[in-house]
């Protein structure tokens, strides 16, 4: 069995949510974190978990999604945070690629989120771009674990975030030709700090490159893995399912 970490399978996307389950299921990926975004998306998640079996969801205010942000959404988050098969907070972070961006406002959202995930004793998704060294300064004052998602760092700060107690999420990224980097982290990293996830509906692996992904496609992602670490698939997918549970609560009610 796989887990697929972290994706968006969320009505805007997807034409039928159904046929993206039941293709999870032919692919052996038979459990799914849906993370939410904003707070749409977060609500869509607590639907999404209530409608299927396989789906567990994190909810979360993503650093680029936060020009409407409003002061309840703490209160939000804190009402879900321990309802059933939400299994974490996320997708939250910094990211500063765009221009314009508000750092100062995108740092008190992370800080005030990632609290209530300490005092709630909740792992984080992690989303950083154009942002590692102020993620990881934050990240340093609290004592947490998660997924460093979508990870795109060097392998320096990879050994850095796992030191704090975070794994690393490997998605798609790593299947393209000119991913030097990420192909570095994952031959240097020790697979029990890797994290399985598609980042669905984005970064499609190859041979999807370019297409809308799905969580059925974790097997091509643990494929790419095997050979670069010179492990069996079998052994990829045993290690990587033993850590997301590891991280992630999955209770099987
Ligand atoms: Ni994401």
């Amino acid at each position: 069995m796989y887990i697929d970490t972290h994706c968006h399978i969320f009505n805007e996307y997807y034409d039928n949510i159904d046929n993206v389950i039941l293709k999870c299921i032919e692919n052996k990926v038979c459990r799914i974190i849906v993370s939410g975004f904003d707070i749409n998306s977060n609500k869509e998640v607590l639907k999404l978990i209530d409608k299927y079996d396989i789906v567990y969801g994190t909810i979360g205010f993503h650093p680029t999604e936060l020009d409407n942000f409003q002061d309840n959404y703490y209160s939000f988050l804190e009402e879900h945070i321990n309802d059933k098969k939400i299994v974490g907070i996320g997708e939250i972070g910094l990211d500063y690629h765009y221009e314009n961006t508000d750092k100062e406002k995108q740092k008190e959202v992370f800080k005030r989120q990632l609290e209530l995930a300490e005092r709630y004793n909740k792992p984080v998704v992690i989303h950083t771009r154009d942002s590692i060294n102020d993620t990881y300064n934050i990240l340093k004052d609290y004592n947490l674990n998660g997924s460093i998602h979508c990870f795109s760092g060097s392998l320096e700060m990879a050994k850095e975030f796992i030191k704090l107690g975070y794994k690393i999420g490997i998605g798609g990224v790593s299947t393209y030709k000119n991913a030097k980097n990420i192909k570095e982290v994952i031959k240097n990293i020790d697979l029990s700090y890797i994290l399985l996830e598609t980042d669905s509906p984005y970064l499609a692996p190859e041979p999807y490159r370019g297409k809308i992904n799905g969580p059925q496609n974790i097997p091509l992602i643990a494929e790419n893995i095997s050979e670069l670490k010179n492990v069996t698939i079998q052994e990829v997918m045993r290690v990587s399912t033993s850590n997301a549970e590891a991280i992630f609560d999955f209770l099987d009610k």
